[in-house]
């Protein structure tokens, strides 16, 4: 990526990943960016957050566009996953003189992961650190995305470095959410939240809680465009996604068929909520990763999962769905289990079980013997 200036005193200078596929085994088709800020005060040079250990020699170079590395003067550290911090090791040698705003998590992860010796500072939950024309406010928020997680707040400026909160995993040619469209945004945003921030609902609440009173002109994530048009989309969204508020009238289908009757299945009962005016969505896991559904997850209230029995067992491709959707944990929904075999039939319990134990409501379980045309 270049530096793109997107303020008098504020350049993004991250890096771009295009080619990115598998993202800690969610499905990135689109890519996505390590997004990290340079913020001028008069003479003083803010860089806030860090890129993939790969990205360092690009990373260092767009801040060199700018200015010297050495002319930083500190360091805000939002999150440590290795996407935001695999650059800093090799930053903060050239620069021990910059101080690493952090929060207690985030200091601990820095030296398991790369070590001791790091110069940080850790901020208490609403400190500002002023640099002479600007003001910095700091709001750790835990389990978003990990626990050292925090928002960075300019005052002046009205920008709120949301690190991953706020994110989409897209690398296309835009910086700004207008330049994307609103339709794909929230498709890129639904679509993250659900593999990533879905778990951890409750933490988004509270982060909302005290962000929504911030004057806010642009939201600069830590991935994907930065907004400014569509902020009120995206905040409404994840206030209505963190409190599980599906919608009623959609139902998700996900299946797997070995000879076709589950499939079979899946269609006929696609077609009975379509004509009730339910807006369904039916996915095969033999077309589609199983991270792909996880934004029609976050939205719809009613989720049917198609098991097929394969020597007893769910077939893997539906137990690896279901595996990973019981880690992120939509709530509140409702589920059913179908599926048909061929002298067994363990799998279609093995899948109702395992809706059973997010609290979901269940309807009654569907099965058939069915032996292929
Ligand atoms: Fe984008 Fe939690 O890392």
């Amino acid at each position: 990526m270049s530096v793109i200036k997107i303020r008098d005193n504020i350049y993004a200078v991250g890096a771009q990943d295009p080619d990115v596929r598998i993202f800690h085994g969610y499905k990135t088709p689109f890519g996505t960016t390590y997004n990290t800020y340079l913020v001028q005060d008069g003479g003083k040079n803010i860089l806030i957050d860090n890129v993939k250990a790969a990205f360092t020699e690009e990373y260092i170079r767009n801040i060199e566009e700018i200015i010297p590395l050495e002319k930083i003067d500190l360091i805000i550290q939002n999150h440590i996953e290795p996407d935001h911090s695999g650059s800093l090791p090799a930053i903060a040698a050239r620069i021990p003189h910059a101080p690493i705003y952090c929060t207690a998590g985030a200091q601990k992860g820095i030296a398991a992961y790369y070590g001791p010796g790091f110069n940080c500072h850790v901020v208490k939950p609403g400190e500002t650190l002023c640099t002479g024309n600007y003001t910095f406010r700091f709001f750790p928020a835990p389990m978003v995305h990990w626990p050292d997680s925090m928002l960075t707040y300019l005052e002046e400026e009205k920008i709120l470095f949301s690190n991953d909160a706020f994110g989409q995993h897209v690398c296309l040619d835009c910086t700004y959410d207008d330049e994307l469209g609103l339709e794909r945004l929230m498709e890129r945003a639904v679509n993250y939240y659900g593999n990533i921030i879905l778990p951890f609902g409750m933490q988004v609440q509270k982060i909302l809680g005290q962000v929504e009173p911030l004057k806010i002109d642009m939201i600069c994530p830590s991935h994907g465009v930065i907004l400014r048009a569509h902020i009120a989309d995206v905040v409404y969204a994840y206030d209505r996604w963190c409190h599980d508020q599906a919608d009623e009238n959609r139902v998700v289908i996900v299946y797997d068929t070995m000879w076709g009757g589950t499939e079979k299945m899946a269609n006929e009962i696609a077609e009975e909520h379509r004509e009730q005016g339910q807006d369904v969505r039916v996915y095969c896991l033999r077309d589609v990763h199983y991270s792909e559904v996880m934004g029609d997850l976050v939205e719809a209230k009613s989720i049917f999962i198609g098991a097929s029995t394969l020597n007893r067992n769910m077939m893997p491709t539906v137990a690896a769905f279901i595996t990973y959707m019981k880690g992120l944990w939509p709530k509140k929904r409702t589920g059913m289990a179908f599926g048909s075999y061929g002298w067994s039939g363990e799998s279609i319990g093995q899948a109702e079980e395992i809706m059973q134990s997010l609290g979901w409501e269940m309807l009654p379980q569907r099965k058939m013997v069915y032996m292929g045309l």
